[in-house]
């Protein structure tokens, strides 16, 4: 009998935060034999990642590459490079995120002010505009598009019009929306974005897609002090991944498969096409949720259709009810984070997770579980919401 632990992880539902299912032609890509990182077939992969990238990121930034490393890589790699000692940040913050940014900025030797919105209301921008005066002489504006840990959007033109007139640069999470809402880098005039591949591009974590504009990549080559971060030095990833193929590190060969092929997948359904699929699930997810009594908790009007937070009934067991989604029914829903912990669900309809069949399972699952709790639920009106919304067209 062989002494190796056995190797067979069950088959889940990923309705969390992330990640998200992965698409199965991901996963095949992923056990293709493997490249040398310079040999020039792979480089040909590298350069049709970048191609693929500007489309689905909708910019013709030349500095557009996937850092390696999760999300957190690309948001590294974003304020490390663009923050010097002493400058002058303005951190939008309206959830865990957007703290998690202003948290690096300060590593980084900014002089962060943040303008705090409450847990479940978009960036503040008009906060953000007078911090901007206040403070004077601001080099950067950061802000999250889509925040995990409250299921809001926010409007980054508003926000990017802001940083511009006062002279400053504007960075933008976009780890949970690239792929599923619209980010349109080039139109907002964001001057760096960055994602993850986990959400709502469907492959597993492992590389941050980032792209830098023009005058965000003069902001860097022009620093007085190098940034303090060698892996994610955007200078040294940049003349790897452009036609110098500078050795830098040894690219994640299957991860960057991976990335080919989900990119490859978004642009074959179509941008829009995909917008508007996360757009329908979504809503008709929310609709259900509450036709069956529940109370949504992010903000009416900012939304996200990609994560959805809904708050926990009064009474109710967090931890029991996520246990018996993912135990008894193979769901997998996020809890709440920092100080939504224990007063929200997140539920992720994300990439290949966001599918009318797990907007019901997830439904009726929710529904007889919190039933066994003594919730009453209307579970006939739940049903009929999310599929008057499913048959919309
Ligand atoms: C908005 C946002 N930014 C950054 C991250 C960090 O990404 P990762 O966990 O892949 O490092 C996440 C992850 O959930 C996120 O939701």
């Amino acid at each position: 009998m062989s002494s190796t632990p056995a190797f067979n992880p069950p088959k889940r539902v990923l309705m969390g935060p992330g990640p998200s299912g992965a698409n199965p032609r991901v996963l095949r890509a992923m056990t293709a034999p493997l490249l040398g990182h310079l040999d020039p077939e792979f480089l040909r992969i590298m350069d049709n990642c970048r191609v693929m990238l500007r489309e689905v990121m909708r910019t013709a930034n030349e500095v557009t590459l996937a850092t390696p490393g999760t999300g957190t890589s690309g948001m590294e790699a974003a304020v490390m490079n663009l923050v010097e000692p002493g400058d002058r940040v303005v951190a939008g913050v309206c959830g865990y995120f957007g703290e998690r940014v202003a948290l690096m900025a300060e590593r980084a030797g900014g002089v962060v002010t943040r303008v705090q919105s409450p847990w479940g209301s978009p960036t503040d921008t008009a906060g953000i505009q007078a911090a901007v005066k206040a403070a004077g002489g601001v080099k950067l504006v950061t802000m999250v598009h889509a925040e995990t840990s409250t299921g809001v959007q926010s409007e980054v033109q508003p926000v990017s019009k802001v940083a511009h007139e006062a002279g400053a640069l504007l960075l933008v999470d976009c780890v949970t929306s690239l792929g599923g809402v619209a980010v349109e880098a080039d139109r907002w005039g964001a001057d760096a974005v960055y994602s993850g591949t986990q959400k709502c591009l469907s492959a597993p974590p492992g590389v941050a897609p980032i792209t830098l504009s023009p005058a965000a990549w003069d902001r860097v080559r022009a620093r007085e002090v190098p940034s303090n971060t060698w892996y994610l030095d955007m200078q040294l990833l940049e003349a790897y991944w452009n036609n110098q193929r500078v050795y830098h590190h040894t690219a994640p060969i299957s991860m960057i498969y991976a990335l080919h092929e989900a990119l490859a997948l978004v642009l074959d359904e179509g941008l829009e096409a995909r917008w508007a699929r996360h757009e329908k699930n979504g809503r008709a997810l929310q609709a259900g949720l509450e036709a069956m009594g529940l109370v949504l908790h992010a903000d009416a009007g900012y939304r996200l259709p990609v994560l959805t937070t809904v708050r926990i009934p009064e009474g109710v067991n967090d931890a029991e009810v996520r246990g018996a989604l993912l135990k008894r029914h193979g769901i997998e829903v996020g809890g709440g984070l920092g100080d939504l912990r224990g007063k929200v669900w997140r539920v992720g309809l994300m990439g290949e997770s966001s599918t009318s069949g797990n907007v019901l399972l997830f439904l009726s699952a929710l529904g007889k579980i919190l039933r066994e709790q003594g919730v009453k639920t209307d579970q006939r009106a739940a049903t009929d919401a999310a599929a008057a919304g499913l048959e919309r067209e």
